[in-house]
């Protein structure tokens, strides 16, 4: 059998990271992207590894890195979105900057990634797009989260929506929901709206500061499950379009569903009162 492909964004760390490492052990090429190569050290020790330098905001950078992989693998079976960023604190104090760059990377990001691969996916009969999203794709789940929220649907909206135009020419999209997992920079690397000339919503960001800063391992994930969600979609051993993984975000998504949004609302800010 062909051996098969599988091309990640945002391979420096985390998800991506252990990603890439998973399926290089399960003897598939992996094309591993990230936004400096020259920092890697860990997965330039698998011979099945190749790594290509892809900012996702950067069309030109993700055409080369997409022809590069190709030309080194012949050919790409899997795409894993799994770039991105969170942004946390009141909307009312993000910068211009903060807004846009969530929306750069979370949204236009695997925009970006997904219509430089199609012409190979066209061209190959096929393929498969596995975007990561988040419990926070399919619900809300705490104040001071709204742009993070909001990038997280709009992924869902537009991963549910391409379903439509692309089941006919055999591509097929998948939708991994976790919530936080350990051993990621995730919260470090997130952007923060803080302006202490504005006191109307400092209690709130000292709760959700805390509660980021102090999560404790029981209530994260092990980042293995996730993993093991994508290698499930990835092998063909579940078809599943979108896999929650996570006690927490089962029992969330389906208190979601199951009550009155009103009800759903009230019930996750009492929480933070
Ligand atoms: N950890 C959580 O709590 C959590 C929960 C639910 C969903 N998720 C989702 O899981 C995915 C992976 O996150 P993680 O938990 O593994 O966090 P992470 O360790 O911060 O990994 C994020 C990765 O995205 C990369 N990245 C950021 N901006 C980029 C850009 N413009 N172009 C290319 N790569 C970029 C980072 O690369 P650099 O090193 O270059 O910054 C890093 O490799 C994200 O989509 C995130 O939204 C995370």
């Amino acid at each position: 059998m062909d051996k098969k492909t599988i091309f990640i964004t945002g391979t420096s760390s985390g998800l991506g990271k252990l990603t890439a490492i998973h399926f290089a052990k399960l003897g598939w090429n992996v094309a591993a992207t990230m936004r400096t190569p020259e920092k890697e050290t860990e997965l330039t020790a698998y011979d099945n590894i190749k790594i290509f330098k892809l900012d996702v905001t950067n069309v030109e950078q993700i055409n080369s890195a997409v022809n590069d992989a190709v030309a080194a693998f012949g050919k790409i079976d899997v795409v894993v979105n799994n770039a991105g960023l969170g942004s946390y604190g009141p909307l009312e104090l993000a910068e211009e900057s903060t807004i846009d760059w969530q929306l750069s990377v979370n949204v236009r990001g695997p925009i970006n990634v997904i219509r430089q691969i199609l012409p190979h996916f066209r061209a190959a009969g096929g393929g498969m797009f596995i975007n990561i999203s988040s419990h926070m794709g399919l619900t809300t789940a705490m104040p001071l989260a709204s742009l993070y929220n909001m990038s997280k649907f709009a992924l869902e909206g537009l991963t549910e929506a391409l379903y439509y135009e692309l089941n006919e020419l055999n591509i097929e999209l998948r939708l991994i929901e976790q919530g936080g997992s350990k051993g990621n920079n995730f919260i470090d690397n997130a952007l923060w709206n803080k302006n202490k000339k504005i006191t109307a919503y400092n209690e709130l960001e000292n709760k959700i500061t805390y509660m980021l800063e102090n999560a404790s391992d029981d209530q994260l994930d092990d980042p293995q499950t996730i993993v093991d969600a994508i290698a499930a979609q990835a092998t063909g051993e579940s078809k599943q379009f979108r896999t929650i993984v996570g006690e927490s975000g089962k029992a969330l998504i389906g208190l979601r569903n199951s009550v009155p949004i009103e009800q759903y609302l009230e019930t996750i800010a009492s929480n933070f009162k």
